[in-house]
């Protein structure tokens, strides 16, 4: 990134999230702030160059507790969700609500309260983790592949969710965008079996598109 920049990333403590950490904290002028539940061993490697904040995306008290904390943002990461094989057909309503408590109010709780130390700084993005399994085409297609059933449903109005945000923000020249990362190999890639890329591919990824990200690519996926 050109100039220095803070950017967070929600949901760091292991997978695609700690794969985002990595490779922030190798970016010069960058100042990286991560959240976990819990902090683990995973995170001792990053050394004290990185933030880390205790956060639940499903508790509105921890979220406001964190972005307390963080009074200017250039980007905001929520990479945080939850994923497994739960068709909704015989998935109980609780299941289903309770993925789009995690992946659906979670991101809309971390939006707003991060957005007045988004507003504080020029940059204004909010980055969205999604899912090709959002999209209404790929999950009509024969066989397709990756995580469908109650995630399907959550990720498809996360991307709704982005699209409301960036309508409404635009005029403040936000940038909001989800962002499918591929199949990973994490925990919930690996639902799949082998075969997903490494954390650190996709999250270099990720971060060169954001990097390139401007207001006319806001409400794209
Ligand atoms: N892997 C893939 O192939 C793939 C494909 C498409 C999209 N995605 C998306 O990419 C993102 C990262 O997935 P991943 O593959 O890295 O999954 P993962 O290995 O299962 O990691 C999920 C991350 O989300 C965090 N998280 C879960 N519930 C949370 C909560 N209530 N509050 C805060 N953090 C919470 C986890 O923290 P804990 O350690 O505390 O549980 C963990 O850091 C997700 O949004 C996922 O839907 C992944």
């Amino acid at each position: 990134m050109s100039s220095e920049q803070i950017v967070l990333v929600i949901g760091a403590s292991r997978g695609l999230g700690l794969g985002l950490l990595d490779e922030l904290a190798a970016t010069p002028n960058t100042q990286v702030i991560g959240t976990v539940r819990a902090p683990t061993a995973a995170l001792d490697h990053l050394g004290s160059s990185v933030k880390i904040l205790t956060l639940d995306i499903s508790d509105e008290e921890s979220i406001t507790e964190a972005a307390s904390t963080i009074p200017e943002l250039d980007t905001l990461i929520i990479n945080a969700g939850m994923g497994k094989r739960d068709p909704v057909t015989t998935s109980t309503t609780d299941v289903l609500s309770t993925y789009l408590d995690v992946n659906v109010l979670g991101p809309h709780r971390a939006i707003r309260a991060f957005l007045p130390a988004l507003r504080a700084r020029k940059t204004r993005r909010i980055v969205v983790i999604s899912s090709s399994s959002a999209s209404l085409g790929q999950q009509a297609l024969p066989g397709s592949k990756g995580l469908a059933g109650s995630y399907g449903v959550s990720k498809a109005a996360l991307n709704m969710l982005a699209m409301q945000c960036h309508k409404e923000l635009k005029d403040e020249g936000f940038t909001v965008v989800p962002v499918h990362p591929g199949w990973v190999a994490t925990d919930m890639g690996n639902t799949h079996g082998p075969g997903g890329m490494p954390p650190a591919t996709s999250a270099k990824a990720i971060l060169k598109l954001v990097d390139g990200l401007t207001p006319k690519e806001s409400g794209t996926f």
